[in-house]
């Protein structure tokens, strides 16, 4: 159903520091089912593609590199409201400014490197996990 699914990563930094298990602890207990998740690793064009609406950031070819980097979890997530809920739980992009017990707050290392990705919208929520997950895979 539109509204309830959002996806999610958990980035190089984060999966290098050992906060997986922590951060996913985090999303069960904020109410997020999980519906998809895969440990595997972005080759640099898969990186691009992913995030190619921000081809013209000057952050890109940084972006790229880093995301393909090291091993990343990607998640589809389910509750209601998911994406703006998601995105509460994650806090701003750039930690410095993110609140209080999010999960950047918590664990990110910097704008870049800010341990989770979350979609920002649902029709951006239905293209991305299904940039990761053919339909079987989602549960
Ligand atoms: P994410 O939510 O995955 O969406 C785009 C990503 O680009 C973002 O998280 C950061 O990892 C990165 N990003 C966004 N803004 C900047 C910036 N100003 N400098 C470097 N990286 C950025």
């Amino acid at each position: 159903m539109a509204g309830n699914r959002t996806f999610s990563m958990i980035k190089p930094d984060a999966y290098e520091a050992g906060n997986t298990g922590a951060i996913l602890k985090m999303m069960e207990e904020a109410g997020f089912r999980i519906v998809s998740m895969k440990l595997t690793r972005l080759t640099a064009d898969n990186a691009g593609a992913f995030y190619a609406v921000h081809k013209e950031r000057p952050f890109y070819q940084d972006l790229v590199s880093y995301m393909s980097s090291g091993p990343i979890v990607a998640l589809i997530l389910e509750k209601d409201n998911a994406v703006a809920d998601f995105r509460k739980l994650i806090g701003a992009t750039n930690p410095a400014e993110a609140e209080d017990g999010t999960i950047r707050k918590l664990f990110a290392k910097s704008i870049e490197a800010n341990a989770v990705h979350g979609s920002d919208s649902d029709e951006n929520a239905a293209i991305e996990g299904s940039f990761f997950f053919a339909e079987t895979e989602k549960f």
